[in-house]
């Protein structure tokens, strides 16, 4: 009998340890560092800014002291840790604009996080430690402009991760781990102006991932792993500005019957020729381009085949352009006994 009441004790007592043990659990309150001072100042421009504020694994975010509904329009954290984006943030803030999350070790973005975003026009998680984007997570940011989640350790992205948003006009993916993106990945993003998977492990990208994107102006897809981009990818953007292939695996390319209005970046690639259609900045360094195909070339502005082996062209392939101004734009390291400069005469 006293030995099982020793036991019963002894149990007791762990069980109390435990929970003391586990005294940074509980409620941890979020507070504005300049949270009084805002009476004062211009409703548009009512910002909440937290600095300093450590969640660990067993604490909940709670948001006391601060009105609900209130007209705050701008919120960053600072030397934070957060793990987890504070639950009914929107509800107390529902006129969010800016959200500025980056580099606060959040490690997952829950369902219904942005329920009540109905205002948020820009939010920023880079530097986070989001591994992956599942399903829907910003339905209720029907307004967001610009998502930023570069510099995380993205390498599972739900074919429905953008869902619901409508409007967005600027997505960012730098810097994480995708190996391969869903063919309808931006089926709701039709807005969409500039987007970036620099620095990702893409080997390909279907053609109909830029499908219906009319209005897609700066695509980033420098150090990936690509080695084919289809002659079809961007068959539907009615006007390509900015197009950065660098440090892929290229052997090939060239997009039908479609120019890249500004900028195209080809350098360290393995492109043995190159087709340029009306673009004013070429960068196609380092590769093995022995052959150039120019249309409409009097848009050159500026061309750099330095690192190439140029040194076979066909004059007759650019015969065509004005010779002291090709002589001009051509960038002539490791080119010094190019037919270019036969083009003077
Ligand atoms: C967000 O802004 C719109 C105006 O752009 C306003 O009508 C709406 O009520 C706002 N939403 C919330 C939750 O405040
Ligand atoms: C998030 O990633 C950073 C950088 O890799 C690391 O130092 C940090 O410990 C991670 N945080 C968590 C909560 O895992
Ligand atoms: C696109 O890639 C280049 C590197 O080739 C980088 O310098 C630039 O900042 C990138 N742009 C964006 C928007 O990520
Ligand atoms: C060059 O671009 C124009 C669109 O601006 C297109 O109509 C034409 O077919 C393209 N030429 C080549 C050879 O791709
Ligand atoms: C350019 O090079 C690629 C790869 O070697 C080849 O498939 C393609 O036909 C070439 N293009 C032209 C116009 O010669």
């Amino acid at each position: 009998m006293n030995r099982t009441r020793r036991i019963l004790e002894v149990i007791l007592i762990l069980i109390l340890a435990i929970a003391s043990c586990d005294g940074s659990g509980g409620d941890i309150p979020l507070r504005c560092d300049e949270y009084d001072s805002m009476g004062y100042m211009d409703v548009n421009e009512a910002f909440c800014t937290v600095t300093g504020f450590t969640v660990t694994h067993s604490q909940n975010v709670v948001i006391k002291n601060i009105p609900p509904g209130n007209m705050v329009k701008f919120m960053k954290f600072y030397e934070s840790t957060l793990l987890y984006m504070p639950f009914h943030l929107f509800e107390t803030f529902p006129y969010l604009k800016t959200l500025d999350l980056s580099n606060t070790n959040i490690l997952e973005l829950t369902r219904n996080a942005f329920s009540a975003a109905s205002n948020l026009t820009y939010l920023n998680l880079a530097y986070n430690n989001l591994t992956s984007i599942q399903t829907s997570v910003f339905i209720g940011a029907n307004v967001l402009m610009r998502l930023d989640l570069s510099y995380n350790e993205i390498s599972s992205l739900s074919v429905n991760a953008f869902c619901g948003l409508h409007t967005i006009s600027q997505i960012y993916l730098t810097g994480n781990l995708l190996k391969e993106l869903h063919n309808d990945i931006f089926k709701d993003n039709e807005y969409l102006e500039k987007v970036s998977f620099e620095g990702n492990l893409l080997t390909s990208i279907q053609p109909e991932v830029f499908r219906n994107m009319r209005r897609i102006k700066e695509v980033n897809l420098s150090n990936n792993h690509l080695i084919f981009i289809h002659p079809d990818t961007f068959a539907d953007a009615a006007s390509l500005e900015n197009l950065v292939l660098s440090y892929n695996e290229l052997k090939n390319f060239q997009l039908t019957e479609k120019n890249i209005v500004h900028q195209l970046h080809l350098d360290n690639n393995y492109l043995t020729n190159l087709t340029i259609n009306a673009t004013r900045f070429v960068r196609a360094s380092h590769n093995q381009i022995s052959e150039l195909f120019l249309h409409q070339s009097l848009h050159i502005e500026t061309l750099d085949l330095s690192a190439n082996k140029l040194s076979s062209i066909s004059i007759s392939q650019i015969s065509h352009i004005c010779s002291t101004w090709m002589y001009r734009i051509i960038q002539l390291d490791r080119l010094i006994s190019a037919p270019f400069l036969n083009l003077r005469d």
